[in-house]
């Protein structure tokens, strides 16, 4: 593993990480146990489970709570904290479709609180990432998408746009705080992360086609599977998210974070087949049975990243064959890695 720049103090430090029960927060989560740090994770397992993070860890403190309500009974003073990592959120479109008010609300009013929380800190203020996605871009079509971009978006009577100004907003919030009260905030769009531990429920596409593909069932492919994305490994996704907490350079800005080598979702459906030696058969299902009536995609999602190389040393160390087989390994006969 690619060794983690320290924290901007120089030292094994405390970090708090929101949402680390989850599929990023928890490898999040490792990368910092293993640089030295105390860790300490708030999660209600609304998506994350308990299995992500190590049974018990001397350094590893886990707070089973809401966010927002773990902040307002009282939370440890956030000066005692180096870093943040903000990686609490309702995710993807498939949940916001399913609970539209929910999902908006946890994701404007949770990190609100969280940025109230890291400015006001008495010993000093932390550094903080907030996890915002490329769906704040948009069904824009200027491709690659550069982070001062115009985004575009549907309507709001259509729910799906309304995941894109939940995270816009808590763009406009992170960089709030950094302009009025000083808070080293720095905004991750991150674009499609992959690898082991990530959970298909949500209509995450790679595992539920590894699932597909280890059951001998068809890959269920929507639309006409010409859509393209740029998938990245997890373990070079948290490395990039530690490497711009720790770089005071890149706060109060907005960095893509992903890989910029494409694919179509009909292409990734047949590297799945081919990497397992699986004998699933691809089928095409339209998206208004996958999604409901009137769902817009975007036909290609691929991230400029010159403005995340030039602020820190990134190039992912996982290629995406490498990343099927740990998500196959992984997912094991009980479906969780640990
Ligand atoms: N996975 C991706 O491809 C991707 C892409 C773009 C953006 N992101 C962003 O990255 C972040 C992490 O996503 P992930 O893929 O790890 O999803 P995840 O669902 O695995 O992680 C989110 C975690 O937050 C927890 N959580 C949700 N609401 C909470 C609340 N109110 N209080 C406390 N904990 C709460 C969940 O239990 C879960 O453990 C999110 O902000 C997401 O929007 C992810």
């Amino acid at each position: 593993m690619h060794d983690d720049a320290p924290n901007a103090s120089g030292r094994p430090g405390r970090a708090l990480v929101t949402g680390g029960a989850g599929f990023i927060g928890s490898h999040l989560v490792d990368r910092l146990l293993a640089r030295g740090d105390e860790v300490v994770v708030v999660d209600d397992l609304s998506t994350g489970v308990r299995e992500n993070l190590p049974a018990s860890h001397s350094r590893l403190a886990f707070v089973q709570a809401d966010l927002r309500e773990w902040l307002n009974a009282g939370a440890a003073e956030a000066g005692q904290f180096g870093e943040i990592y903000h990686m609490a959120a309702a995710v993807g479109v498939e949940l916001i479709i399913t609970d539209p008010i929910g999902s908006i609300e946890t994701n404007t009013e949770q990190t609100s609180a969280l940025l109230r929380y890291a400015s006001g800190g008495r010993a000093g203020t932390p550094a903080v990432v907030v996890a915002s996605s490329s769906e704040v871009y948009g069904k824009s079509e200027r491709v690659p998408f550069r982070e001062d971009d115009d985004v575009v978006y549907g309507p709001t009577t259509a729910t799906r746009w309304s995941y894109a100004c939940s995270k816009a907003l808590d763009e406009y919030l992170a960089l709030a705080h950094h302009r009025a009260q000083g808070l080293g905030v720095v905004v991750a769009r991150l674009f499609n992360t992959v690898g082991p531990r990530q959970i298909g429920r949500y209509g995450m596409v790679l595992p539920r086609f590894v699932a597909a593909a280890l059951a001998s069932e068809p890959l269920r492919v929507f639309g006409d599977g010409e859509q393209v994305r740029c998938f990245c490994d997890v373990r070079d996704v948290s490395r990039a998210l530690i490497g711009l907490v720790g770089t005071p350079a890149a706060h109060g800005g907005i960095y893509n974070v992903g890989s910029s080598a494409d694919i179509s979702i009909i292409d990734l459906a047949g590297r799945v087949v081919d990497v397992l030696g699986s004998s699933s058969k691809i089928d095409l299902v339209p998206y208004d049975e996958a999604y409901g009536p009137g769902f817009e995609d975007l036909r290609r999602r691929v991230p400029d990243l010159a403005r995340l190389r030039s602020a820190i040393d990134f190039r992912p160390e996982h290629d995406l064959d490498s990343t099927i087989r740990a998500v196959a390994e992984a997912m094991g006969p009980a479906g969780v890695s640990r």
